[in-house]
């Protein structure tokens, strides 16, 4: 979400210089430039298939129930600022239902005290841990529901990671859609679990911060959100993908995204909303907009959209492509009743999917203000009363933030530094990342700075620190419990100083960052997205500094994403490197976990360090294209992001997706596939049912006037109408003009199911088991310590990755022991998606497994004996 002013002035700001009339040269003459999004209606309604049957069938009875008004509350947001959450609908008081509360962010509860800073997702990830993942959600999922908070606003799934510098990336996981398939799945039934609705975001596409939202750019003028252009294959193959394991594993929301795809926006996009999304994917629950990504009215509820936040146009307009215009439409007969039916369904069905109706706590904070009492609707200063009761949400779970973290560090190098003993006779601290921001952890408004150590970015993923360990209070209590000696210089341009006692310490230890956030802030001039993938102040320059006089210097990176590491990683007084993500509240204690050897870092990269940006494929869109309203951003790369795209290339990173190291060391032995029968894959065929309509509506316009009794609180938004004259009542000077809605988008009529689709995350056959491979590891070093195995899989085609990621497991290994490694191998995972028959099919190529420790450094495979699903 963001601020209008601010985000325009932030463009003003960044791109204060004159745009050249260029056309960005990788979009110039692409066959997906100016690609079109074909229709696609009705939208389709929830059946209650897969294990939705239950809270279906409580939803409709509840939804039944409810007057036309009432469904529209449920649907429309009630306007920014006007409620204790980032977006709140409007309340049932006649059935005692309190308004729904939205509240970010996918790493903790925003905008609310005596909460937790959980590590990153793009963090996380590295762990490759399911129980880590689950447990992060259900943790962050305990906090919100403690909070008051019905839907999450989380987690991140879009971006990707297509381009490393994307500014959000690290709110998501890992540009692996396999790795972040399972990340995401995970994370919803963690949150879900705790009583909590996830709400996976962005849909899709949302792969970069410039220009995703329009806007009025100095010197240029208007420039329209971007359209990101992207093939069927890709779609399926690459960004879909972690969006079906999030379906299958329950969201019970969605967020559709500010950017355009194929030049649709993307709430009012029917084919990835109707078609793909609810239809392909089989999605039960509901969609939500990102705030302010609604364009319009009856087209987006045509296009599958079932409740718009924070429910106003734009941010405290008073007026709503919802509420008042919802209730007309449905009135005039453009919508058919049996959509808002849907949309409030879906939002019910949700709601009991994940037990509210037993966990449904009252919002007990409010995001605008940390004042104990004050006003409710802080923009309409009316509600004056308790907001805030402080209300600690916490339990124990910092101890599973610093297990998490720790778990989360990645050891890239390591000539022997590693682990120290604590008895170093002088440890030298370096860097601005090493200490405190002089502001405080929070003094940063959504943590829109990089003053001091780097442990969450910036924007609205984020929440605010109960408090910040810092890697220098953490490793100087090491230092000085052993009676050592330590120095600290945390001016990253005291140059003096630096080499002063760079040249004296037995180790030194710097620590650098990178930092990245929502194109509503602009740090240092990079607008969300990052501009260069260096580290930040002069990270590079201090290294040096430290490593030219100390010949045991340990680089440590907090950071979004890749660094560029060329300038020091080669250098032989650099004995140490550790990538430690975005690791939360309890970094000190983590990072100092792993130096002294508490832990053994047993992470691996998310991604491929490389040694330049172009490496990674094309580039961010940084400037508006002449000759199009909206930038056409055309992924002409494919499905060839991160690793796939080093490998097609021939590009050697300096440390591969998957890479990492331990204190000990494992080998690999034994791989063994099993073949399981599954028999053939069937596409579904078939109608659906009829649409539903739960209950009548009143013709009398009556009954649709502004109660009396009413007074409206600032810029809140109602579902009444101000006069019986629909005219009037919709303040829209366009209205009743003659649209031809698109055909079919009234049909409520059984209609066909689609082959590839079936239950929540698509065909359900797609996860029949094909293989189980198994493989046996050993610890052949001296210390305990976890082994990510990692299963690559070779499809075989011309147009396939070389390898891509299809197996993983975290095992736990004590020295000489031997363990199993088991992963399945499941139809989709040896399917391709062919466009012409609109399913996944086995091709005929060859294809082979590699199972080993990263993604370059494979020990052992076998060939998978497809022939009998073969076409
Ligand atoms: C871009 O080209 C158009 C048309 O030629 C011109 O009107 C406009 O001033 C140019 N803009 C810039 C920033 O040069
Ligand atoms: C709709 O929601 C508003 C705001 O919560 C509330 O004041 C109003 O009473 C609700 N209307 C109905 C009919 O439930
Ligand atoms: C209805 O929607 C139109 C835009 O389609 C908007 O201009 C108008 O203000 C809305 N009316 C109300 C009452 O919110
Ligand atoms: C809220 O939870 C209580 C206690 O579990 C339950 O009795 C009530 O029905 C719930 N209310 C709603 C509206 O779901
Ligand atoms: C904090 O960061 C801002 C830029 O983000 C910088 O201008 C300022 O000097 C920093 N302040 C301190 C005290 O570190
Ligand atoms: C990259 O960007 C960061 C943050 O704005 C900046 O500190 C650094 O100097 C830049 N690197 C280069 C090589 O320009
Ligand atoms: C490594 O450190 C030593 C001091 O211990 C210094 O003399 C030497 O120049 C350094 N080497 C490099 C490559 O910086
Ligand atoms: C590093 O420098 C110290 C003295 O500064 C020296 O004792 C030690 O042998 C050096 N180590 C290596 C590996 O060069
Ligand atoms: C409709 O009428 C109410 C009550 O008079 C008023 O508060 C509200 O602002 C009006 N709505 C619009 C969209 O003007
Ligand atoms: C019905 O109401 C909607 C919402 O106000 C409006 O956009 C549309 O033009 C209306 N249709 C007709 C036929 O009056």
């Amino acid at each position: 979400m963001q601020r209008l002013a601010q985000a325009l002035l932030a463009i003003g700001l960044v791109q204060a210089q004159s745009y050249p009339n260029t056309t960005n040269p990788t979009n110039s003459s692409s066959p997906l430039n100016d690609a079109q999004s074909p229709p696609f209606y009705p939208s389709p309604w929830i059946e209650g298939t897969g294990d939705w049957a239950e809270a279906y069938a409580k939803a409709q009875a509840f939804v039944r129930q409810l007057t036309l008004i009432e469904k529209v509350n449920l649907t429309t947001g009630t306007g920014w600022q006007s409620d204790n959450c980032v977006g709140n609908v409007g309340e049932i008081p006649r059935l005692g239902f309190k308004a729904l509360c939205m509240q970010d962010s996918p790493l903790g509860v925003r905008f609310a005290d005596y909460v937790s800073a959980f590590p990153a997702g793009g963090s996380v990830a590295a762990s490759w841990d399911r129980g880590e993942f689950y447990r992060r959600g259900y943790e962050m999922g305990s906090e919100h529901r403690d909070k008051g908070v019905d839907v999450q606003l989380g987690p991140a799934v879009g971006p990707l990671g297509r381009n490393p510098k994307g500014g959000r990336n690290w709110e998501g996981f890992s540009p692996d859609p396999y790795l972040t398939g399972h990340a995401v799945a995970e994370t919803v039934r963690g949150i879900q679990d705790a009583g909590v609705i996830a709400c996976t975001k962005h849909y899709i596409y949302n792969e970069q911060e410039h220009f995703r939202q329009p806007g009025n750019f100095e010197d240029f003028g208007f420039v329209d959100a971007i359209s990101s252009n992207v093939d069927d294959k890709t779609l399926h193959e690459l960004y879909l993908w972690p969006f079906a394991d999030a379906v299958r594993a329950g969201t019970g929301a969605i967020m559709c995204s500010y950017n355009k795809a194929n030049n649709s926006q993307l709430c009012q996009n029917s084919y990835l909303q109707n078609y793909i999304l609810k239809g392909e994917l089989g999605f039960q629950g509901f969609i939500m907009s990102d705030w302010q990504a609604q364009h319009s009215g009856v087209s987006s509820a045509q296009a599958g959209l079932d409740m718009t936040m924070p429910g106003d146009t734009v941010f405290n307009s008073g007026f709503s492509y919802w509420g008042t215009n919802l209730t007309i439409s449905v009135l005039n007969g453009t919508l058919p009743q049996w959509r808002l039916d849907d949309a409030a369904t879906r939002i019910m069905a949700a709601y009991y999917y994940v037990g509210r109706d037993r966990d449904n706590v009252t919002t007990n904070f409010n995001s605008w203000t940390r004042d104990t009492y004050s006003y409710r609707n802080y923009y309409g200063k009316a509600d004056y009363e308790l907001v805030n009761q402080h209300i600690d949400v916490r339990a124990e779970h910092f101890r599973s933030i610093r297990t998490s973290a720790a778990k989360s560090t990645v050891l890239l190098k390591n000539n022997g530094a590693l682990p120290l003993t604590g008895h170093e006779k002088w440890t030298g601290v370096f860097g601005n990342d090493a200490g405190e921001n002089l502001y405080g952890p929070n003094g940063c408004a959504d943590r829109g700075c990089d003053n001091g150590t780097l442990a969450m970015g910036w924007g609205s993923g984020t929440s605010d620190f109960p408090y910040l360990i810092t890697p220098l209070e953490a490793i100087k209590r090491v230092v000085t419990d052993n009676g050592r000696a330590l120095g600290s210089v945390l001016d990253n341009y005291a140059y003096a100083q630096i080499q002063a006692l760079a040249a004296q310490v037995s180790v030194a230890i710097v620590f650098v960052n990178a930092d990245s956030g929502e194109g509503y802030i602009t740090v240092d001039g990079n607008f969300g997205d990052r501009n260069n993938l260096t580290a930040w102040g002069s990270g590079d320059a201090l290294i040096k500094n430290v490593s030219s006089l100390c010949n045991n210097t340990i680089v440590v990176i907090h950071s979004v994403g890749p660094v560029l590491v060329n300038s020091f990683y080669d250098s032989e007084n650099v004995t140490a490197i550790l990538w430690a993500g975005l690791p939360g509240q309890e970094s000190g204690n983590a990072i100092a976990d792993v130096l002294y050897g508490r832990v053994n870092p047993g992470a691996k990269l998310p991604f491929t360090i490389g040694t330049s940006e172009e490496e990674y494929g094309p580039d961010l869109i940084y400037e508006p294209i002449a000759g199009h309203d909206s930038p056409q951003d055309n992924f002409e790369e494919g499905i060839f992001i991160d690793y796939r795209a080093f490998d097609k290339k021939n590009i050697t990173p300096v440390y591969e997706f998957g890479f990492g190291l331990s204190y000990t060391t494992f080998s690999y032995s034994n791989v063994s596939v099993q073949k399981v029968n599954a028999g053939p894959y069937v596409p579904t065929t078939g109608l659906t049912t009829a649409a539903p309509t739960l209950g009548n509506f009143s013709r009398d316009l009556n009954d649709y006037q502004w109660p009396s009794d009413l007074t409206r609180e600032g810029t809140f938004i109602y579902p009444y109408l101000n006069s019986t004259n629909l005219t009037e009542a919709s303040f829209d000077p366009q209205y009743g003009l003659n649209y031809s809605w698109p055909a079919g988008s009234s049909d409520g009529s059984p209609q066909a199911r689609i082959a590839a689709g079936g239950a929540p995350g698509g065909n359900p056959q797609l996860w029949d088991v094909l293989f189980t491979v198994t493989a046996s590891i050993t610890n052949n070093g001296t210390l305990p310590g976890d082994e990510v195995v990692q299963l690559y899989l070779s499809l075989g085609g011309p147009e396939d990755p070389a390898i891509q990621l299809r197996g993983f497991d975290r095992l736990s290994i004590q020295p000489n022991e031997t363990v199993t490694f088991t992963t399945d191998i499941l139809r989709r995972d040896v399917s391709n998606w062919e466009v012409e028959s609109q399913n996944w099919v086995i091709s005929k190529y060859p294809k082979k497994i590699y199972i080993g420790a990263s993604s370059r450094k494979l020990y052992l495979e076998a060939d998978l004996d497809l022939s009998e699903y073969q076409s």
